[in-house]
């Protein structure tokens, strides 16, 4: 039997990310993504007096954190990372937080571990939720998700150019009861797709796409960099790894809208009121070095920007 111990996760641009939160020993810090707590101590590692809270939605994380994770200055939260503005409100850290760390998407024991349900390469239950104890799974939203909605969540976070064609065999294949597990999807998917990638299975953006959908994962990005701005200070910093173009290009915005003066009344011949930016970029994106790449095939599609608050 496979247990928790077994799998363990290689953290992304740790150095970098680390880095672009330009720590200071006695400063707050939120890791939003705990995973199995790399980046959470290599910022330990650079405190004294400062504090770290770290959080994650899945419950083996955090059972991970409190067996490992026991000295002063560290806590664990159990629960969405969307959630971040209550979790630093209820400690008096609105305003405060020197920085925020966020490295999104799933940790390598969620995808290794068959019983999660996120691979096309090991049978398990059809699941692909972060947090088991919330929402419904992968199988339960493909009961109860139409067909058209499925192609469009197929096409717009997959990417998938057969999302039609594929959301009508595993509609089928749902109502014919012939829809249980992962690799019944994987295969399925196979079947509908009449030209495959290079190196890429057919069912890599099936995958990505119903696992966006089923943990909302878009969604909750953009509510944690809304939350991230209210909780730093002044000077804080904001550093955040994406996996895929679409986080990417939220993240990308984010800052990129916050760092600009908006204008309030753009139709107006006179400018009545401007909202000056809470952001400024640091630096360019940082993509991890050929030598990580090599290192941990994962990380090929990482992308880590960083910001600071004004
Ligand atoms: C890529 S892993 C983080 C790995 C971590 N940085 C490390 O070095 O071990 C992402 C983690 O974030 C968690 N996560 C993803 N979305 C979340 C959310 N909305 N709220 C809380 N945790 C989330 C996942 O459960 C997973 O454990």
């Amino acid at each position: 039997m496979e247990t928790q111990e077994q799998f363990s996760h290689y953290s992304v641009m740790l150095k970098e990310s680390v880095e672009g939160l330009a720590i200071k020993p006695d400063g707050i810090y939120v890791d939003c993504t705990f995973g199995r707590g790399g980046h959470s101590r290599a910022i330990l590692d650079k405190l004294t007096s400062g504090k770290l809270l770290a959080i994650d939605q899945d419950p083996e994380a955090i059972e991970y954190a409190q067996n490992n994770f026991k000295q002063d200055g560290f806590e664990i939260q159990y629960g969405s990372f969307e959630q971040l503005k209550d979790y630093c409100e209820a400690r008096g850290w609105l305003g405060k937080v020197d920085g925020v760390l966020i490295d999104l998407g799933v940790s390598s024991p969620q995808l290794d571990d068959a019983a999660r349900g996120f691979s096309f390469m090991r049978e398990g239950p059809l699941d692909m939720r972060m947090n088991p104890e919330q929402g419904l799974s992968a199988k339960e939203w493909l009961a109860q998700v139409d067909e058209k909605t499925l192609a469009q969540v197929l096409k717009q976070y997959g990417e998938e150019r057969f999302s039609g064609r594929i959301a009508r065999v595993i509609k089928e294949a749902v109502q014919q009861g012939h829809l249980e597990t992962t690799l019944d999807l994987a295969e399925l998917v196979k079947k509908a797709s009449p030209k495959t990638e290079k190196n890429k299975h057919p069912a890599t953006r099936t995958f990505q796409a119903i696992r966006i959908a089923v943990n909302r994962e878009l969604d909750v990005l953009k509510n944690v960099l809304e939350a991230a701005v209210a909780v730093l200070s002044p000077g804080g910093r904001l550093s955040a790894i994406s996996f895929h173009s679409l986080e990417d290009r939220i993240v990308k915005q984010f800052i990129r809208d916050q760092s600009q003066m908006k204008d309030l009344f753009p139709d107006s011949p006179v400018q009545l009121e401007v909202v000056e930016p809470i952001l400024k970029k640091v630096g360019k994106p940082i993509f991890p070095s050929a030598e990580e790449c090599k290192e941990n095939p994962r990380s090929r599609s990482a992308v880590l920007r960083i910001a600071q608050k004004i």
